[in-house]
């Protein structure tokens, strides 16, 4: 039957009319196991303290860490991604591996604390250890040494599964880190120690809080390793692809939501599955509006994290992970 001349035939709004309707057709959810809650572990402070960029995320106590580790694995994330903020730094990044250095002793608490229950993740780059701020060692002339950073990274993987960490995040963006780490960690019988590829990452301005939630020294930029965003994906899939090849478990695409393009043509291309991470840059963006009152932060909130996931994303890391996880019941 033709419809009446000048009235549409098919009708898309039909499933839309009612709530009940809306839900019936939805294909694309975000379940609290797929959110993954980065957090931050300072040494030689006595209370947790507050990041000023990033509202609502603390820099923790050893102490603060193992409690909001409990009530995020209560929530019911998926995992916890530490970073480790050290009290010293010098040129080599030494507090990275030494067994007492913040990150590693904050890995051994979360370790205890939720044992197996949750995934505990390693951020494993030296910019927060190094006294001048780059993920690896500088050679000389003062550029990133990239080889001489493979040791480094070698060496600071072994020493995050002695403290306990599941998966090691290859945060670097050095040539060949998921070859090395991977190489360190069967040589030393760690053969179920995973890796997490931060391939692709851009070098990108949406960092700049997390400067502030690790004390950032860097003056400068990390171009000269991380990747550009003006160039298209076919760079982003060979990353990508080298990083599985040598050995990643899962690979990440970082930041989020600028990166969606990205995002679904490694989801497609990789045999593994494909994190994103919303970074510092996304989440202060959010909350700064809504402080504003300009935008409803609560449905943008479930609005970006369903959008990572319908570009592909197995898995997201967010700083809203257990607040996001309350929004999510529905
Ligand atoms: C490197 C690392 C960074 C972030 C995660 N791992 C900083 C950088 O690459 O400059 C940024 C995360 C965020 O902005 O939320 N250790």
């Amino acid at each position: 039957m033709d419809a009446l001349p000048g009235f549409p035939v098919s009708r898309p709004r039909r499933l839309r009319s009612t709530p009940a309707l809306r839900r019936l057709v939805r294909d694309v959810s975000v379940r609290p196991s797929d959110l993954v809650l980065p957090m931050f572990v300072r040494e030689g402070i006595g209370a947790p303290s507050p990041i000023a960029s990033m509202p609502g995320v603390f820099q923790h106590t050893v102490d603060s860490l193992r409690k909001a580790a409990h009530e995020a694995v209560d929530a019911g994330v998926g995992g916890l991604m530490l970073f480790g903020v050290p009290a010293t730094r010098d040129a080599q990044g030494s507090g990275a591996d030494d067994p007492d250095g913040i990150l590693n002793v904050g890995l051994r608490a979360l370790r205890d604390e939720v044992g197996d229950a949750t995934v505990i993740m390693a951020d494993l780059c030296l910019d927060e250890f190094t006294d001048h701020g780059h993920c690896g060692v500088l050679a000389a002339d003062g550029s990133v040494d990239n080889d001489a950073t493979l040791v480094r990274y070698a060496s600071m993987a072994l020493a995050q599964a002695d403290a306990g960490a599941h998966l090691l995040g290859t945060s670097g963006m050095m040539d060949g880190q998921v070859a090395a780490v991977r190489a360190a960690l069967d040589g030393a019988g760690r053969l179920d120690t995973g890796i997490l590829g931060y391939a692709p990452k851009y070098a990108s301005a949406f960092y700049g809080p997390f400067r502030e939630a690790v004390d950032s020294t860097l003056t400068g930029d990390r171009k000269s390793y991380q990747q550009d965003f003006a160039r298209s994906s076919a760079e982003a899939l060979a990353e990508a692809a080298a990083d599985v090849a040598e050995g990643a478990d899962i690979v990440m695409v970082k930041p989020a939501l600028p990166y969606l393009d990205i995002l679904r043509e490694v989801a497609d291309a990789m045999p593994v599955p494909v994190a994103a991470y919303q970074v510092s840059g996304e989440y202060a963006m959010v909350e700064a509006a809504a402080a504003n009152g300009w935008i409803d932060r609560d449905r943008v909130i479930v609005e970006t994290l369903t959008s990572l996931r319908r570009a592909g994303a197995s898995m997201i890391l967010t700083y809203w992970a257990v607040d996001a996880i309350a929004l999510l019941r529905d």
